[in-house]
């Protein structure tokens, strides 16, 4: 099934918020973690300010989305998401995030999806860097983002323990200017 990407405005952020709790649901279940949170844990990522898709890129907390859903229909299946840092003086830089529910995985919607946030960075002057941290044993992501040219700048150790498994945290970094 074909699937079409859009930037999220603030009165679609409920089909988000729908897509989200599907997809946090399935971190850790039926593969590896890909989320710093038990998927029940009811101090889990909070939702998605929609104030916060309209600030503009110089204010401090600015967030751009896009979501992709299946051709003809409402219901969210995959984001990315670029949030501004929350130092002024680090404006010139956003760190990016994905995340694809289950069945949609492996089909091509990952590299388009970074590419319509790459696109949006490398088409505005003031964001010059794109950073990124990916778990160490998400050996699909990690290597989405090098064959995409991000470079791999460190690596903490022991990050999270979730379930009883240590997982260490890889920070990426994509230069755009
Ligand atoms: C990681 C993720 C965003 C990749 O998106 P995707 O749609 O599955 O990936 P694509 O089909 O676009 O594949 C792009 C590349 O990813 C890598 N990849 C994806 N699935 C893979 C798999 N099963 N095995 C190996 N590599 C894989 C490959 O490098 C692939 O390159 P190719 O197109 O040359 O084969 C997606 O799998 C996902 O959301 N996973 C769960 C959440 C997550 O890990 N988020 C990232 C947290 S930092």
């Amino acid at each position: 099934m074909t699937t079409t990407i859009e930037a999220l405005v603030p009165e679609k952020v409920a089909q988000y918020d729908a897509h989200f709790s599907r997809h946090r649901a399935e971190s850790g279940r039926g593969d590896y973690h890909f989320m710093p949170f038990e998927p029940d844990d009811p101090e889990g990522p909070r939702g998605l300010d929609p104030r916060m898709l309209e600030l503009p890129l110089d204010d401090v907390g600015w967030q751009r989305w896009w979501v992709a859903r299946p051709a003809g229909e409402d219901r969210v299946i995959g984001h990315v998401d670029l949030k501004g840092q929350h130092l002024k003086a680090a404006l010139h830089r956003c760190e990016l995030g994905i995340g694809i529910e289950r069945a949609w995985r492996g089909q091509g919607l990952g590299r388009r999806l970074m590419a319509a946030a790459i696109d949006f960075a490398r088409d505005t002057p003031s964001i010059e860097w794109v950073d990124l941290r990916v778990f160490g044993h998400n050996l699909n992501a990690r290597a989405l983002y090098q064959a995409l040219g991000f470079e791999e700048i460190g690596l903490v150790r022991d990050l999270v323990r979730i379930e009883g498994e240590s997982i260490d945290d890889v920070m990426m970094t994509l230069n755009v200017s």
